[in-house]
């Protein structure tokens, strides 16, 4: 699907498999979430623009690359997008983040925001937009909305599972914005959730409920 790279590495499948199965524990759960961001971080960085500097080793002066241009953002959408936050600054430990609270109204399922922070100089930045779950859709085309007004131009939307109605409205909604997912799960369910997904992430991750 142009768009969308589905990360199909066996470290992930497998830790997703680990994360879906309802007996997880809430620890267990967080724990992988973490690890499989970083996972999904070492793939969505995979393309970045390098340049060269000249440094010196303790045996000879050398070009050696580095990542080009301003530090990157990761803006996590609240609550279960801060489960990746913590494995991708492992990664990128200089990277720049973007709080976006928002949530679902259960009946509409529309996004409602609650908490927007994010630096001021988006528009120079690369923005990776975290949210495990691309359901409806409602809560990242919110928040890529929002990161927009505010100026980003240069976006991506990393998730753990995607629903194909999701998928298909984010590529409506924000053609520029590649997508990375673990998996594209069959269908969503009348209450908006993803089949056969994990349920709900963010309380599985914080023992909510
Ligand atoms: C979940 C999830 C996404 C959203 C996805 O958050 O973390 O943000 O739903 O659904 P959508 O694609 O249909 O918008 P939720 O609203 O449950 O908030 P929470 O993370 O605070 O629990
Ligand atoms: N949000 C979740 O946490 N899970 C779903 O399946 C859909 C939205």
């Amino acid at each position: 699907m142009q768009g969308v790279t589905i990360v199909d590495h066996p470290l992930v499948q497998h830790k997703l498999t680990l994360m879906r199965a309802k007996e997880r524990s809430t620890k267990g759960f967080r724990q992988l979430l973490n690890e499989i961001g970083m996972l999904l971080c070492y793939e969505v960085t995979r393309d970045l623009p390098m340049e060269h500097i000249t440094i010196e080793t303790p045996l000879a002066e050398m070009r050696a690359p580095q990542i080009a241009g301003k530090k990157l953002v990761f803006a996590p959408i609240l609550r279960a997008g801060v489960g990746f936050l913590d494995g991708m600054l492992d990664l990128v430990p200089s990277a720049r983040v973007a709080h976006i609270g928002l949530y679902r109204d259960p009946e509409t399922l529309q996004a409602v925001e609650y908490y927007f922070k994010a630096p001021s100089d988006l528009a120079d930045r690369l923005v990776m937009v975290l949210d495990p779950m691309l359901a409806t859709a409602n809560s990242a085309i919110a928040a890529i909305d929002r990161l927009k007004q505010r100026g980003a131009k240069d976006l991506r939307f990393v998730c753990l599972l995607a629903a194909p109605e999701g998928v298909a409205k984010m590529q409506e909604a924000h053609p520029d914005v590649r997508i990375w997912t673990a998996a594209i799960d069959e269908r969503l369910n009348d209450h908006g959730y993803i089949v056969p997904g994990l349920g709900d992430a963010g309380d599985r991750m914080f023992g909510t409920r």
